[in-house]
């Protein structure tokens, strides 16, 4: 465990996340892991990423896995394989992370922002359609925090329209909609494994899963600078690799996202149960027919108390986050765009994610309901 966690821990300090619990009972098999690799001489695109990408496919249960540098760079590169560029419209919601709508921006598309679903955080289907014009050519959902947007009424208005479906899963991995993985839905699924996320990489990476034998081809032409064949470039692509240590500290780690995502829901029951009585929260809402992640367990925060309460909880050494604090369409390079969007600017002033891991023992979560129920007061 790094001394400065141990000394926050000591000094009754709770992270938002922990990884040292994860890190430590994989101690050996991560240091045999990158030790292979550093003998192998092999950084760059070799053998771990290869099997990396085909114990993927085969977890998602998809035909392609294609390793890229970041999920960022996985949305860009899933968006150009799809041939969306200058002039198309690309429907997306305006609460996630910048990334979401900067990669439409990148090639050099529109994002037309969406209002989502109170309940869940996620683009809400129903406003989809009056959105679309003759230039929309894709919709872009986020399965945030963890949870599946509502996937079949985008799908058939996908399959209305001719439009492509990119699913952002990058807070997602493992999740899964109506008894389908999330990322496998739409003619794309983009994963980031960022440190923090599910199945977090030890430094950046991505990766683009599809069915598709030609979008497959196209990524993975465009993650080397449009080549096929070394040296013989045949499109303006990226320098969007998935490394080798990368990869071979994810093989170590996916045998355990199942067990590792079951017990962020075990958690978040937990949570569930402790909050039920605290006045003037609303913990999250899980929909029936989807397997949330709980990559965030995010409450909201009613009556406009919610900065004060994170201030309060950060007093008592709690770690919060407000993911995020302003919604994309209000952000300096979309806010000419000038549309409003209550649902999600209301989530904005709201939301509060409390702490989760999968590994996160009772008497904390006691602890930070404790302060919750305090901050309330
Ligand atoms: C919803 C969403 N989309 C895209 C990304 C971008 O992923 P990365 O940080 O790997 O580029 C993130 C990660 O932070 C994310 O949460």
């Amino acid at each position: 465990m790094p001394d400065s966690l141990k000394q926050d821990i000591k000094a009754g300090k709770i992270p938002l996340l922990d990884l040292t619990p994860e890190i430590e009972a994989l101690w050996d098999e991560l240091l045999k892991a990158i030790q292979g690799v550093l003998k192998s001489g092999q950084f760059i695109l070799g053998p771990n990423v290869k099997a990396f990408e085909e114990e993927v496919a085969q977890y998602l249960g998809v035909k392609h896995a294609i390793g890229v540098n970041s999920g960022t760079d996985a949305l860009v590169i899933a968006l150009r394989a799809l041939g969306i560029g200058p002039g198309d419209e690309v429907i997306t919601t305006p609460f996630t992370f910048f990334a979401t709508a900067e990669a439409i921006s990148h090639v050099g598309a529109t994002p037309v922002f969406v209002d989502i679903d109170p309940q869940t955080f996620n683009i809400n289907p129903e406003l989809i359609e009056p959105a679309i014009t003759p230039r929309t050519k894709a919709i872009l959902p986020v399965h945030l925090y963890g949870q599946a947007a509502d996937m079949d009424p985008i799908m058939e208005l996908a399959e209305k329209y001719n439009l492509k479906v990119i699913e952002d899963t990058a807070q997602a991995f493992g999740g899964e909609y109506k008894g389908r993985k999330l990322g496998t839905i739409g003619d794309a699924g983009c994963f980031s494994f960022f440190p923090s996320k599910n199945l977090g990489a030890f430094g950046d990476g991505g990766l683009i899963a599809t069915n598709n034998d030609e979008i497959a081809e196209m990524a993975r032409m465009l993650r080397v600078h449009g080549a096929r064949q070394k040296y013989y470039n045949e499109i303006i692509g990226y320098n969007s690799r998935l490394d080798e240590i990368q990869a071979a500290i994810l093989r170590v780690k996916l045998p355990h996202i199942d067990e590792w995502n079951e017990a962020r829901r075990q958690a978040a029951k937990r949570y569930n149960e402790l909050l039920k009585d605290v006045p003037g929260i609303r913990t999250p809402y899980e929909v029936p027919y989807a397997k949330h992640v709980y990559h965030q367990y995010t409450i909201r925060v009613m009556n406009g108390k919610r900065d004060n309460v994170k201030q309060f909880l950060a007093d008592e050494g709690i770690g919060t986050m407000i993911y995020y604090p302003v919604p994309v369409h209000k952000l300096p390079v979309y806010a000419n765009s000038n549309c409003h969007l209550p649902e999600a600017e209301r989530a904005a002033g709201e939301v509060l994610s409390m702490p989760i891991w999968p590994e996160i023992a009772e008497e904390t979560q006691i602890h930070i309901a404790r302060g919750l129920e305090e901050a309330l007061a």
